[in-house]
């Protein structure tokens, strides 16, 4: 009792004074938040070696920085958190630092098919959406339409990759064709860095990756697809 009434009692006379101190140092705020992002952008870096999206999908330059990755189930992507096939059944709302003006391509896209183990049919493409005109997704060309996770059973956790690249100008792409969300064709067997090659979209500017292995969800997507 005594010592809580004193954590208050300090808590109250210090308050104000912290409060003056910050409003005295905008540069010290400053250079905290930029340290911050420099901090962040690392994470992301690191992410992806620790995790070994690189070299596993991209063969060099990670993204430095982070796309937001959040699911109506309440849960966010968080550079390789493990999340299940239920939570992330729902198109998410990405979101990216875009810059005004620009055209950018999305992808997510899963190396670890059918297993981490044996990745034969690495890898298995979920989602690709080019000529987003800044994030505004809904405004880009869905080559291939959005694809919850579905880990087989007794694969273990597969990694599920976001990239997002910045374009040099529009992309078609009549050989992609348009996929869509009822069928598995075509899906396994890509690779994001053969797409990205071929329309020299360089490196992923942004990205970002969680893990999930199966739940029992997988039967029903399977379904879906027609499986
Ligand atoms: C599949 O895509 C269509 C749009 O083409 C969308 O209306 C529908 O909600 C999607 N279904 C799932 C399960 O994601």
């Amino acid at each position: 009792m005594h010592n809580s009434w004193m954590v208050v009692m300090v808590t109250r006379s210090l308050l104000p004074a912290l409060f003056a101190a910050a409003s005295r140092a905008p540069f010290a705020s400053a250079t905290l938040s930029s340290r911050f992002q420099r901090g962040v952008a690392t994470m992301a870096a690191e992410a992806f070696t620790k995790h070994q999206v690189v070299p596993d999908v991209l063969a060099s330059n990670p993204p430095a920085k982070v796309v937001s990755v959040k699911f109506n189930s309440g849960v966010e992507a968080n550079l390789g958190n493990v999340l299940t096939p239920t939570q992330v059944k729902d198109v998410p709302e990405v979101k990216w630092d875009a810059e005004p003006g620009a055209l950018y391509t999305l992808i997510k896209t899963d190396p670890d098919a059918p297993s981490r183990k044996e990745p034969t049919y690495r890898e298995w493409h979920h989602w690709l959406v080019v000529n987003i005109p800044g994030n505004d997704i809904a405004k880009g060309d869905t080559l291939s339409e959005y694809i919850g996770s579905g880990p087989p059973p007794n694969t273990g956790l597969h990694r599920y990759v976001y990239l997002v690249y910045k374009q040099n100008g529009r992309i078609t792409d009549a050989e992609h064709g348009h996929l869509t969300n009822t069928s598995g064709d075509k899906r396994g067997g890509w690779k994001a860095a053969k797409f990205v090659e071929k329309h020299g979209l360089g490196s992923p500017v942004f990205g970002n990756l969680f893990q999930a292995e199966y739940d029992d969800y997988v039967p029903i997507l399977y379904k879906q697809l027609g499986a």
